[in-house]
């Protein structure tokens, strides 16, 4: 991607897909979180760079995390924020996707998070508002954001991201996280391996530069098991992907005896115990999944920072010298 383009046009408007990113925007992004990581050690954490800014968090699907990160990322940037569910909204009262970004749209917002059961929403929403947008996750399409924070989580643990063996496990069939992580973990050189029973691994996953297991012993190899929910909310009514959710925990549960200490254990939550992950496995220090949280918070203050500001080579040097000056930060 052109950083910057002769046009003079924001270098950027959207990211709704790894695939809107190559590596230097990945880099930049990881650099930019890391440089927002002093700021999360100091008492007052808010730092006022999108001061007058309006990011509006629109969440049309549950979530714990990623709405919380994001509604935090803004507000830690000084950035006013509108979030805004779908139960409990006019989306209740047959309100269209249109509409509903029609009128959030009055409001002139920066930015829009959004999150919605239907994969290409996020690219729908873009034609309605003036605002960037950013995918929270769509359906089973993409959910860069939780990539974006998956690598910066591998990087800080373990240096690299460049060589590592990376297993994801389990429902990748119905996972968004999966798509968006297949993506970005070759396009920093990484390997990856998908395990699962055959009902659970996409057909298309075959050219996705990925390798395909349906041996759970297969864990033993990598460096990093990436475990995945079964996503039921997601599956076709009827359909049996697996005999029982006993037997698939007893098949492809990841317990202590399939994790050596070496190995890191990751998942974007929320974890299911006692099914895809035992609570000992969770609980364990190779378990980085609060790891993977508290990454959550610093990479969206990039992506928002990063939508948001002029265009840089440098953005991790440049969001400090943003939040650096003395006396700046806003109570
Ligand atoms: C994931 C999601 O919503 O796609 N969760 C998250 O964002 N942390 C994964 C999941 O729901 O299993």
């Amino acid at each position: 991607m052109d950083l910057y383009p002769p046009t003079g046009l924001p270098r950027r408007r959207h990211l709704l897909s790894i695939s809107d990113l190559d590596r230097a925007d990945v880099e930049r992004l990881l650099e930019t979180a890391e440089g927002f990581e002093s700021v999360m050690q100091r008492d007052v954490k808010k730092v006022p760079t999108l001061r007058g800014r309006t990011v509006v968090n629109l969440f049309f699907e549950s979530s714990t995390r990623t709405s919380s990160s994001f509604e935090l990322a803004a507000k830690r940037l000084s950035a006013d924020t509108i979030s805004v569910k779908a139960s409990g909204s006019s989306v209740d009262k047959g309100e269209s996707l249109k509409d509903t970004i029609l009128t959030l749209s009055a409001y002139d917002p920066d930015v829009i998070v959004i999150r919605h059961p239907q994969a290409g929403a996020p690219a729908i929403v873009t034609r309605h508002t003036d605002a960037h947008v950013v995918n929270a996750g769509d359906g089973k399409h993409q959910h860069p954001t939780q990539s974006l924070l998956d690598l910066y989580t591998i990087r800080k643990a373990v240096g690299k991201v460049e060589g590592l063996q990376v297993a994801i496990v389990g429902d990748v069939l119905h996972s968004r996280v999966a798509r968006s992580n297949i993506q970005a973990l070759t396009m920093l050189g990484a390997h990856v391996t998908l395990v699962g029973p055959p009902t659970l691994i996409p057909r298309e996953a075959a050219a996705m530069g990925v390798t395909i297991s349906h041996s759970i012993d297969d864990l033993a190899e990598v460096d990093v098991i990436y475990v995945l929910r079964m996503q039921r909310e997601r599956m076709l009514e009827g359909a049996n992907y697996v005999p029982s959710l006993r037997e698939y925990s007893a098949l492809w549960g990841v317990t202590p005896d399939r994790v050596r200490p070496s190995q890191l254990v990751m998942h974007p939550g929320p974890i299911n115990r006692g099914v895809e992950i035992s609570a000992e496995v969770a609980d364990s220090a190779s378990s980085r999944i609060v790891d993977q949280v508290r990454a959550g918070l610093v990479t969206r203050m990039a992506v928002l920072y990063d939508l948001l500001t002029e265009p840089t080579t440098t953005g991790g040097q440049a969001a400090l010298r943003a939040v650096e000056p003395a006396g700046q930060e806003v109570a």
